[in-house]
């Protein structure tokens, strides 16, 4: 692997909320470079380092005995002045004055975002990595991240069955996803919930209620139910007030948050993260720019950044109908 290269200096930097598998992007990206003779400057705090100029000089020696480890070295955070005209002439002034030839973000559609306006001030190349666990990026079937967050929720949610089953009781369980349902269904599938509240599909709380009570009549003596945080109709405490309303029965309520986001990555997200972070640079030494890498329908891809949040990634329409078949 020794193509014709003239990128020499290039920035690499995660933002937004953290995934477990980032660590083994930078890794590969670091080693990568180093393999082809390319400088890695790691950003640190993301945006918000390009803005400070909190730029750090990687070896392979930095990402050691990294791979494993869930977060990220590099730190991230959600800035709001990268978002304004001066934040990104301070940004570009700082890739500038670093000589950097190109720029590979790894993060979720916010970083998206930013990369594309940053694109329209400054000159370098830039290339997105996807690394979110709500696994909603258009252009990758599978986001860096995903499969570890789904198994961590999967595993808390096996947990509570066993405490839900024991005393007979109707839970449920929140988990990440402001917009998007990939965790929730994921989850909802796998661990044989009653019914998934997803942001994308109209909730019917009645419909939700009626169905948990014939749920019962059929001898059913425990339930759990998904909601992910972005339904429309709340949070999972909303719901259960909502839904105590309606039927006049209890539901407890457990909010999974940000422990979905920690932890030892799984082999696929650190399989997915390596591949994906030698890919983005071999892509950028190629010439690309203004892309996302992603695995798609399988085969590694390019994809326009402003494709990945105009087009959206559907839910698995098979996995929608299978839900209330199997929740009898
Ligand atoms: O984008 C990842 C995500 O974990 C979402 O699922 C969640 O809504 C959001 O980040 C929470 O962000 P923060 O940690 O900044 O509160």
């Amino acid at each position: 692997m020794n193509p014709v290269n003239s990128i020499k200096r290039i920035g690499l930097l995660t933002s937004g909320g953290d995934a477990p598998g980032m660590n083994a992007a930078i890794r590969s990206v670091v080693r990568m470079g180093y393999h082809l003779g390319i400088k890695t400057y790691g950003v640190m705090r993301g945006y918000q380092g390009l803005l400070s100029g909190g730029f750090k000089e990687l070896g392979p020696r930095d990402v050691s005995n990294i791979i494993h480890r869930g977060g990220t070295i590099l730190k991230t955070s959600r800035c709001a002045e990268f978002k304004t005209n001066s934040g990104l002439k301070k940004a570009k002034l700082n890739l500038d004055k670093k000589l950097l030839d190109g720029l590979i973000v790894i993060g979720g559609d916010g970083t998206y975002r930013g990369a594309y306006e940053l694109s329209k001030v400054w000159s370098g190349q830039i290339i997105g990595v996807p690394g979110t666990i709500d696994n909603d990026l258009y252009g990758t079937d599978f986001t860096i991240g995903y499969d570890t967050a789904v198994n961590t929720a999967l595993q808390a949610i096996d947990k509570i069955r066993d405490t839900a089953e024991s005393h007979e009781r109707m839970f449920l369980v929140e988990v990440m996803g402001r917009e998007a349902g990939f965790i929730a269904l994921d989850v909802g599938i796998s661990g044989g919930a009653e019914d998934v509240l997803l942001p994308e599909i109209k909730t019917n709380l009645k419909s939700i209620s009626k169905h948990l009570y014939q749920a019962r009549e059929a001898g059913k003596t425990s339930s759990i139910i998904i909601v992910a945080e972005g339904d429309e109709e709340g949070g999972a405490f909303q719901i259960a007030e909502k839904l105590k309303q309606l039927s006049g029965n209890e539901y407890h309520v457990v909010v999974l948050g940000h422990l979905q986001r920690g932890g030892t990555p799984t082999s696929s997200d650190r399989k997915l993260a390596t591949e994906l972070g030698a890919f983005a640079l071999l892509q950028m030494i190629e010439g690309k720019n203004k892309v996302a890498v992603g695995r798609l329908r399988g085969v590694l891809s390019t994809t326009l950044l402003s494709q990945t949040w105009k087009r959206k990634k559907p839910l698995d329409p098979f996995l929608l109908k299978l839900l209330p078949i199997l929740a009898k």
